[in-house]
């Protein structure tokens, strides 16, 4: 099997950076397809935490190419900031290691600053953004006004780009959103110099995997957020502006369908959620602060806390068809440690009615009551458990009502952040599709 996508299977931080981090081992190369600095992903190395955010976490092991892709939306002082603290700490010492494509969309900063404005101005109804522009920066790219990199690259084509882009973009943030207006000259300076600097990592992202499949090299798609935060089927609008699932590895890196080997979902053994919008599981008791605090769970790229729940089957299993999910990577179940009983919602009661598939309107979602399931906890440590038969019964039961409630086999466990704290049962490298 040649080819894995990584997903989250919930509302984002999931511990993608982690699993990423460990099937890299196994790939050639790394690609990132969608979003942007939005997300923050967060590997453990000996001693040693990094948080990425733009750059695909695989460029942690030397000699594997990471691709950012053409569905990627890329902030330039953001990359050219990583780089600098990964070169400084002895990483992406090459720049051959790292290849962006050509259509990348660029965040610019009259994106960010209406991303901001927006959410100021929406006050209670605001969707709770990360404050980095990438929703704007969607908009430019699906409207046709983007500047890709293609564009930034050659001064005069960027400069008639932005010079009939800026007004509008001026117009509404001081017209409408009371603003200031941007500068024309001084984007321009900064963003030429970005372009000037970017050429050294252009590569077309298409073409390179496609002779990556041919010779047979091992591919790894490193996906961002998580599906319930998918722009098509997640709690709109409540949700991210990019294609979360599965789907999106093909589009935003362009390769075919059929290309795709395994689709592992990575899921967190309770679930969290940052900024607005349903969350149906959510707890409000000291349960849910012990899950925020043993979990750290504050944003990796904000530092906002995050809300915390009990895990959602009925959610999941929404995860598993979206994405045709051959796997799942169960983390962070260390966290629930000293739980003495720990739930599982199983379905909802919808207005009087129990179901078992998510609702696509957020209004209903907001109304659903979840159906509980209580399981024993384990009331010990897990933390040095490296195979399943080490774990206490009781965790053992936990993964296997997973597995059965959703039909979808656990191929990992994660019980602490470390490299060296997972147990996997399978490779999906080496196991692939399913049936
Ligand atoms: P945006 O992606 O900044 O536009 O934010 C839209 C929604 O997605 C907000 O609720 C954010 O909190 C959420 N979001 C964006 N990126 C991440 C992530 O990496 N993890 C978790 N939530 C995220």
């Amino acid at each position: 099997m040649s080819t894995v996508v990584i997903i989250g299977s919930q509302w984002g931080d999931e511990g993608k950076g982690k699993i990423v981090d460990i099937y890299t081992g196994y790939a050639d190369e790394v690609v990132r397809f969608q979003g942007g600095n939005n997300a923050g992903h967060t590997l453990v190395v000996g001693e040693e935490t990094t948080v990425m955010h733009i750059i695909p976490s695989g460029i942690l092991h030397p000699g594997k190419r990471c691709f950012i892709g053409n569905g990627v939306v890329l902030d330039p002082k953001v990359f050219f900031g990583e780089i600098a603290a990964l070169r400084a700490r002895g990483y992406c010492q090459d720049d051959r290691q790292l290849v962006v494509d050509p259509a990348v969309s660029i965040i610019m900063p009259y994106h960010r600053a209406i991303d901001v404005a927006r959410e100021k101005r929406a006050g209670s109804r605001k969707i709770g953004t990360t404050g980095r522009g990438i929703g704007p920066a969607y908009e430019d790219k699906v409207g046709r006004r983007a500047i890709r990199l293609e564009d930034l690259i050659y001064p005069e084509v960027f400069a008639t780009k932005l010079h009939e882009i800026l007004p509008e973009k001026n117009f509404l943030l001081e017209k409408f959103l009371g603003e200031a207006p941007l500068d024309e000259q001084e984007i321009y300076d900064e963003y030429t110099a970005y372009g000037a600097q970017l050429k050294h990592y252009l590569g077309n992202t298409s073409i390179l995997l496609n002779e990556s499949l041919a010779a047979g090299k091992r591919i790894l798609f490193e996906g961002a957020q998580g599906t319930l935060l998918d722009i098509d089927h997640g709690t709109y609008p409540f949700v991210t502006s990019s294609s979360t699932v599965a789907g999106g590895a093909c589009t935003g890196s362009g390769v075919g369908p059929c290309a795709i080997d395994a689709v592992v979902g990575v899921c967190k053994a309770y679930v969290t959620r940052v900024g607005e919008g349903p969350f149906p599981t959510e707890l409000h008791d000291e349960t849910g602060e012990l899950l925020r605090h043993k979990g750290h769970e504050y944003g990796a790229t904000t530092g906002r806390p995050r809300r915390t729940g009990w895990l959602d089957m009925v959610a999941l299993k929404k995860a598993i068809q979206l994405n045709g999910l051959t796997g799942l990577a169960l983390t962070k179940m260390d966290v629930l440690n000293t739980l003495q009983t720990i739930r599982i919602c199983v379905a909802y009661k919808l207005d009087g009615r129990t179901i078992t598939d998510f609702p696509s309107d957020v209004r209903q979602l907001t109304r659903c009551i979840p159906v509980w399931e209580e399981l024993p906890g384990w009331n010990c440590d897990i933390s040095g458990a490296t195979a399943v038969e080490q774990l206490p019964a009781a965790a053992q039961g936990f993964i296997a009502r997973i597995e059965g409630l959703s039909g979808c086999p656990v191929i990992l466990i994660s019980v602490g952040p470390r490299r060296d704290q997972t147990i996997q049962v399978q490779n999906p490298f080496e196991t692939g599709k399913k049936g």
